[in-house]
């Protein structure tokens, strides 16, 4: 039986996320829409194509008057203006006009450009998002945010676009390998720290659970996480206040991510970006020292780097200072009062930021 939340805006019931277990009720939801008379499209990258793509088109194309799919290029690297293009060109083929449906299948990648794509053919069409990781569902999916990295620079250009639906099949996090379905705990483990530590304390109780991909206890997490994004969004959707603090270990995080050349996943950047966000803490006197190390080491058996190897910090800090999240000259940092207590700092100085960075640093060399 699907569960669901509403979420709202400015007030108004807005869209459901629904939690779901196979395609069965995704195909119920479409039905409720009446398509009969509309196009879907569904966009996806090619890894999860190869998975699921065939079978969903041919589930959907009973509901609206004509299915068809979208697929590019997996990873990171992808997520620009070409491939928007690419989609805009497809679109246009295809024949879609304002009426029609976009559906997003996929990662947070998929999600940002699919939203992007929908934010701004034809001024605007509906998406739905499908969200495949569990990155994806904790966090992407839900708030609308859409957009493309441009020139190195993560997420530069985009647009809010609110989905018409996020529906989250959970037997899809059984398809993702290690290393991608942990990176997803980064961005829940944050929903944790900035607001509810609470949630933060049934994470650890329910460890062992969580790593054995146990389906009850994943869709009670995700219910939680999604409580906590729902209800930053709900009040703040365009981020003029309290929706930064969603932001915590994005700012370094992004950095990483960008000097590592999108070697590493987004998930693992953010993981890192939360641990050198809590050592700024500590240092300015704001956060205890046991619950720096408290946070750092909670990372670990979730399998989520806490040091990183082949960087030079000084570029990192250099990076981290062309990031988007600025107020004027000064960076908008999220720092940690506590677990649960997340606030917006703008006095973080360089040398602040560059320790951090060390702190983090694995130097190969000096530990031959
Ligand atoms: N991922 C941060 C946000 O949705 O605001």
């Amino acid at each position: 039986m699907a569960q669901r939340l509403n979420v709202t805006l400015n007030k108004k019931p807005c869209y459901d996320i629904v939690f779901s277990v196979g395609w069965e009720d995704l195909i119920e939801e479409l039905k409720e829409m009446e398509l009969g008379e509309r196009k879907l499209c569904i966009c996806t990258d090619s890894n999860v194509d190869a998975i699921y793509g065939d079978a969903l088109l041919e589930k959907i194309s009973s509901v609206c008057k004509k299915a068809v799919k979208f697929v590019f290029p997996a990873g990171e690297e992808h997520k620009n203006l070409e491939v928007v293009k690419d989609a805009y060109r497809f679109l246009i083929g295809e024949g879609f006009d304002r009426k029609d449906v976009l559906l997003a299948l996929g990662g947070g990648v998929t999600g940002d450009l699919t939203g992007f794509v929908a934010a701004t053919y034809l001024r605007g069409i509906d998406f739905i998002q499908i969200p495949t990781t569990l990155l994806a569902q904790a966090d992407s999916s839900i708030g609308g945010k859409t957009g493309v990295d441009f020139d190195g620079y993560k997420n530069m250009v985009g647009a809010f676009k609110m989905p018409r639906l996020v529906y989250m099949n959970f037997e899809t996090l059984k398809t993702l390998d290690d290393r991608q379905f942990f990176a997803g705990f980064a961005e829940i483990m944050k929903h944790g720290i900035i607001k509810d530590s609470e949630f933060y304390e049934w994470l650890i109780e329910n460890m062992y659970e969580i790593c054995e991909r146990d389906l009850d206890v994943l869709s009670e997490m995700l219910m939680k996480s999604c409580i906590v994004k729902k209800l930053v969004v709900e009040k703040d959707p365009t981020e003029q206040g309290d929706r930064a603090l969603l932001n915590l270990g994005h700012t370094i995080g992004h950095a990483i991510e960008k000097a590592k050349n999108f070697e590493l996943y987004h998930g693992e950047c953010v993981a890192l970006g939360i641990v050198a966000a809590a050592f700024i803490s500590w240092k300015k006197e704001m956060l205890s020292m046991e619950e720096y190390y408290e946070i750092r080491d909670m990372f670990v058996p979730f399998y989520l780097p806490i040091s990183v190897e082949g960087i030079d910090p000084n570029e990192v800090l250099r990076l981290t200072k062309s990031d988007k999240k600025k107020d004027g000259d000064f960076i908008r940092f999220i720092l940690l009062k506590k677990i649960g207590k997340a606030v917006i700092d703008t006095s973080v100085t360089d040398e602040e930021i560059l320790a951090a960075i060390q702190e983090l640093y694995f130097d190969e060399e000096a530990n031959d």
